[in-house]
C-alpha cells in the first residue's frame, strides 16, 4: 500500500471522507490526491509522483506554484510581522491596481474568498435598490451560498420564455430563499427582457459570469452584454459581473475590459492572489458608498485584507501589467488548445477543446459548433465514458485534470505561467498516447 492510500485511511478517521474541502475528492482517483510539494507547473504527490497540473487550484494558481516574485511577497509580510485586521499603504497600493483591470473598481472593498464577494455584492444591490429579486443564469455558478447557488449542476426544467425552475443546488437551504432568486437562460435577450417585464420594479440585480468556465467555457457576445447593460439602466437594476475566474485570466485582463462592457459591480478572487486567500467586491462609487464606514451595508470580517494575501495580490496585479504576460498566456493557449484539437483530428475522438486565455475546458462527445454555445445542448451530449478513460489516464501518464464526476457542463481546467513550451510538448506526446489507448 502506498502513502497516498495509507493517508487516505488515516485521514477518514479525523476529516470528512478524508478531505478537508468537499470537492477536493477525486473521483476516479478514488480519494483525495494528497500532494507532498507543488513547484512551477508541476505537483508532486506523497507517493513521489508528480504530475503537470491543469487543474490550476480550480483557477487560484494563475501563477503556479513557488514563484519567486510571491515568495518575496509572503517574506515581506513575515518581516512586517504577518498582522491582519489593519491596513496598510499596500492596501492603497491595490485598490489603486484594481482599476487598471476593472472599470468598475472606482472603489475597493476586500475579502477572504469569492463566495463572500458575490454575498457582498448581492446584498449591497439589494440595500442600494430596496429590492429583493435577483435575476441569474442557467449554469453559471457564483460561490456555495444560499443567496445565488442554484441551477448550476443541472437543467431544471425551462418554459417557453426561457424561464428556468430555480433549484437549489444542494439541500439545507430556507425553502423561502429561492422565491428571491430568477434563473433565466444565457445568452437569450428575450428570456432576460421576459423575466424583467415578468418581475417588473422587484428585480435588485442582475448577476452574472461574463465568460462562463462554470459552464465549461461559455463565452458570451458584445452585444448581448451591452443590451444586459441597457436592461439593466432602464430599470434601475444593478449589474454584477462576476469575475473570479475570468479576472486575470486573459487579455486585457478581464471580462469588462475584454468585451468594453463596464458593469456596476465586480465580484473578483482566485487568479488575483496567486494561491493566497483573497478577494474583492469592486464598484462604482455611488453604490459603494452604501458600505460601512460610509453607509449602513455591512462587509467586513476578521481576516479580510490580511497582509500576506494583499502583497502577494499587488505582485500578481503588478507582473500582469508586465508586456509579456499575456503573450505567454497566448503562446501557450494556442499551442496546447489547437494540439489538442489536432489530437482530437487525429485520433477520430468526437469532441474538441475551448478555452479563453488561460482556462479551457475538453468537450468530449460535442462537436465544436461555429457560433454560441447552448449549456443544455452540451450537457445532453457529454461523453461520460470518455471524459472517465481520459482523465484516469492522464494520472498514469503524469498529468492531472481534477474529476468532477457527474457534472452537467464539462470542468474547467487551465495552466499556469510557469508552463512552457516543453511542458505542453510533453503533454500533447502523453495526450496523443491516451487518446491512442482510449479511442
Ligand atoms: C464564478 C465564480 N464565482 C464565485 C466562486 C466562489 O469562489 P470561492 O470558491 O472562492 O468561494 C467561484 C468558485 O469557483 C466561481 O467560479
Amino acid at each position: 500500500m502506498g502513502q497516498l492510500e495509507n493517508l487516505y485511511n488515516e485521514a477518514r478517521e479525523y476529516l470528512v471522507g478524508g478531505a478537508s474541502a468537499g470537492q477536493r475528492y477525486h473521483k476516479i482517483l478514488g480519494q483525495p490526491l494528497y500532494l507532498d510539494h507543488a513547484d512551477g507547473c508541476r505537483l508532486y504527490d506523497v507517493d513521489g509522483n508528480s504530475y503537470i497540473d491543469y487543474h490550476g487550484c480550480a483557477g487560484a494558481a494563475l501563477y503556479g506554484y513557488n514563484h519567486p516574485r510571491l515568495k518575496a511577497a509572503v517574506d515581506k509580510a513575515v518581516e512586517k510581522g504577518f498582522f491582519m485586521n489593519f491596513d496598510t499603504k499596500y492596501h492603497v497600493e491595490l485598490a489603486k491596481l484594481f482599476r487598471e483591470f476593472f472599470p468598475s473598481a472606482e472603489k475597493v472593498r476586500l475579502c477572504n474568498t469569492g463566495s463572500e464577494a458575490t454575498q457582498g455584492a448581492v446584498r449591497l444591490a439589494r440595500a442600494y435598490t430596496g429590492k429583493d429579486i435577483i435575476i441569474r443564469f442557467d449554469g453559471h455558478f457564483h460561490g456555495m451560498h444560499e443567496l445565488v447557488w442554484y441551477n448550476h449542476n443541472m437543467t431544471a426544467p425551462m418554459d417557453e420564455y426561457g424561464e428556468v425552475e430555480t433549484t437549489p443546488d444542494c439541500p439545507g437551504f430556507a425553502s423561502s430563499a429561492k422565491d428571491v432568486v430568477k434563473n433565466v437562460a444565457f445568452n437569450d435577450i428575450d428570456a432576460l427582457e421576459h423575466a424583467v417585464e415578468k418581475y417588473k420594479d422587484q428585480v435588485a440585480a442582475i448577476i452574472l459570469e461574463p465568460i462562463s468556465f462554470n459552464c465549461g467555457c461559455l463565452v458570451s457576445s458584445r452585444e448581448y452584454l451591452e443590451k444586459v447593460r441597457k436592461i439593466c439602466d432602464r430599470e434601475g437594476i444593478v449589474l454584477i459581473f462576476d469575475e473570479v475566474i475570468s479576472g486575470l485570466r486573459m487579455r486585457p485582463g478581464s471580462a469588462q475590459l475584454y468585451y468594453g462592457v463596464t458593469p456596476d459591480l465586480t465580484t473578483a478572487a482566485k487568479a488575483i492572489g496567486g494561491g493566497f486567500s483573497i478577494a474583492a467586491l469592486l464598484g462604482k462609487d455611488k453604490f459603494m458608498q452604501k458600505l460601512n464606514p460610509l453607509g449602513s451595508t455591512i462587509m467586513s470580517g476578521t481576516y479580510s485584507g490580511a497582509l500576506m494575501p494583499v502583497l502577494a495580490a499587488i505582485e500578481c496585479l503588478k507582473m500582469a501589467k508586465e508586456p509579456e504576460f499575456y503573450d505567454h498566456i497566448d503562446g501557450i493557449a494556442e499551442a496546447l488548445y489547437g494540439g489538442m484539437n489536432d489530437l482530437f483530428r487525429k485520433h477520430g475522438i468526437k469532441g474538441h477543446v475551448r478555452g479563453v486565455g488561460a482556462r479551457f475546458a475538453i468537450y468530449f462527445g460535442v462537436e465544436n459548433p461555429e457560433d454560441d454555445y447552448d449549456f443544455r445542448k452540451v450537457a445532453g451530449q457529454m461523453d461520460a465514458e470518455t471524459y472517465t478513460k481520459f482523465t484516469r489516464e492522464c494520472l498514469t501518464h503524469g498529468l492531472f485534470f481534477h474529476d468532477t464526476a457527474g457534472a452537467t457542463s464539462p470542468a474547467h481546467y487551465g495552466f499556469n505561467i510557469q508552463h512552457t513550451m516543453k511542458d505542453i510538448e510533453i503533454t500533447l506526446d502523453s495526450i496523443d498516447r491516451i487518446f491512442g489507448r482510449i479511442k
